[in-house]
């Protein structure tokens, strides 16, 4: 799966996507109002359906608004039929430390064939058990984990020995992504997927020495002329 962007926009969806160097999209109430979608979840559900009809079959994530048990649920499965590359992104907890979301996602999972990318999380051990309560993606925001002083690739490599040994099916999502650097670096540490904002891949791509050489090609091609 490799890269995932981590975008609403249209246009950097169809950008990326026809590199053909990203296999999904991953997307949060806050990057969906900051991206300026509007109307609610009548909104929510245009942009999204028009993001999973352009990178279909890759996998678009789209969170609940809700954290009450009974509200995560009924909109997970509205969320779930808008399209069938749409999962459903849930929370570890809520706010406050509420536990009903664990058995919000193995409901989903085991009950009604639903893809759960349960998100939110910035440790092994949080992903390990949302991996035991059947999720498909478990999304450890190891961005934000770096910002608070600790080394999220240590984690990150837990994880993947654990996962591999216990043979869950979960994959592991890197969010929060911070620099350039992070997505080989969260790659080779064990990510199954880092999700990436568009200015990362960009710089992924695009390095001076190649600038310059490039030039130096056209250049010379000129001259030759
Ligand atoms: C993606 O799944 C996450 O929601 C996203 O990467 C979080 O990014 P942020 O920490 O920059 O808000």
């Amino acid at each position: 799966m490799a890269i995932f962007l981590d975008s609403s926009k249209i246009e950097e969806v169809k950008k990326y996507h026809h590199m053909g160097i990203i296999r999904g999209v991953t997307t949060n109430p806050t990057i969906l109002l900051k991206e300026g979608v509007t109307g609610g979840m009548a909104g929510v559900k245009a942009r999204l359906v028009e993001i999973a009809k352009l990178v279909n079959p890759y996998p678009v994530s789209c969170e609940v608004t809700t954290n009450d048990h009974d509200g995560m649920l009924a909109q997970a499965k509205d969320i779930a039929s808008w399209a069938p590359n749409i999962n459903v992104k849930i929370t570890i907890h809520g706010p406050n430390g509420e536990l009903d979301n664990l058995s919000v996602v193995h409901e989903l999972e085991t009950k009604h064939n639903i893809r759960v990318n349960v998100t939110a999380m910035m440790s092994a051990q949080q992903c390990f058990l949302a991996a035991m309560a059947g999720a498909t993606y478990v999304s450890i925001l190891t961005g934000r984990v770096n910002n608070m002083g600790y080394d999220s690739t240590a984690d990150i490599k837990i994880l993947r020995s654990l996962l591999d040994a216990h043979k869950l099916k979960a994959q592991i999502i890197t969010a929060s992504t911070r620099e350039v650097l992070n997505v080989i670096q969260w790659l080779h540490a064990g990510a199954h997927i880092v999700t990436a904002q568009p200015q990362f891949l960009d710089g992924m791509i695009v390095h001076p020495y190649s600038k310059e050489t490039v030039k130096m090609f056209l250049d010379d091609a000129a001259k030759a002329k």
